[in-house]
């Protein structure tokens, strides 16, 4: 065998250099090896319901899309938890309600967000966290501007990929009722003000 010239022994250095670096980073700090674990198993989880269902899985039929309502928080939970008959899966995001079943491999049973079926996930979006959740109605007053940035954007993400099918309702605020035209309308989602629109308004 010949000797490596000294190009691949750079190489072969840098590269085990590299690596050395890469995995004392990884696991030097208790804080890394809990982000790491928590990376490596939320990304498990996401890839696992990806499979490809065998010829023994039942193919479920699709939910049907849902008549335009509004929710209290405890409808959300009831119709919207996927325990129902139908197993939709509802998730409200910053006083909006949209229809997530299609994303049931996130949140469905088991999925990694399951934790945000039937609920407000406002808050646990901002912040970053799969355990921020509300058993009150959560007005959001007390985030940050930069935590309320961020349940905008999750809105706009919900959004794009959902059906929106209603309002979040505060304590005693009555549901509107929507028409049947209404109901095909997908561009009619109404302005909420939430308490930071309110607070500009007091400016
Ligand atoms: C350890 C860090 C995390 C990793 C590696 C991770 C990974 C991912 C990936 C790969 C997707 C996209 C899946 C796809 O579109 O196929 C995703 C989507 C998502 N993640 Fe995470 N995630 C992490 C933490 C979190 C946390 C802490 C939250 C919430 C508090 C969160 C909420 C979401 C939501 C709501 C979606 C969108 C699901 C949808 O499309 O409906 N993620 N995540």
């Amino acid at each position: 065998m010949s000797e490596p010239t000294p190009t691949e022994e750079t190489m072969a250095n840098s590269d085990s250099g590299w690596m050395s670096w890469f995995t004392a980073e990884l696991t030097g700090s208790p804080v890394n090896c809990i982000l790491l674990v928590a990376i490596v198993y939320l990304l498990y989880k996401i890839f696992k319901s990806d499979e490809v269902p065998g010829p023994s899985t039942p193919i479920e039929p699709p939910v049907p899309p849902m008549k335009k309502r509004d929710f209290t928080l405890k409808e959300l939970k009831e119709l919207g938890d996927g325990t129902s008959g139908e197993g939709r899966i509802l998730v409200a995001v910053n006083g909006k309600v949209y229809d997530v079943t299609k994303g049931k491999r996130f949140y469905g049973p088991g999925g990694p967000y399951s934790c945000f079926a039937g609920r407000d996930a406002s808050r646990g979006l901002a912040t970053f966290s799969v355990s921020a959740i509300n058993e009150e109605y959560d007005d959001l007053s007390d985030l940050k501007p930069s935590e309320m940035e961020q349940v905008r954007e999750w809105e706009l993400q919900f959004s794009e990929k959902y059906t929106y099918v209603g309002k979040l309702l505060k304590p005693g605020e009555q549901p509107t009722s929507y028409s049947d035209e209404e109901d095909d309308d997908e561009d009619d989602i109404e302005e909420i003000p939430r308490h930071d629109d309110v607070n500009k308004k007091d400016l």
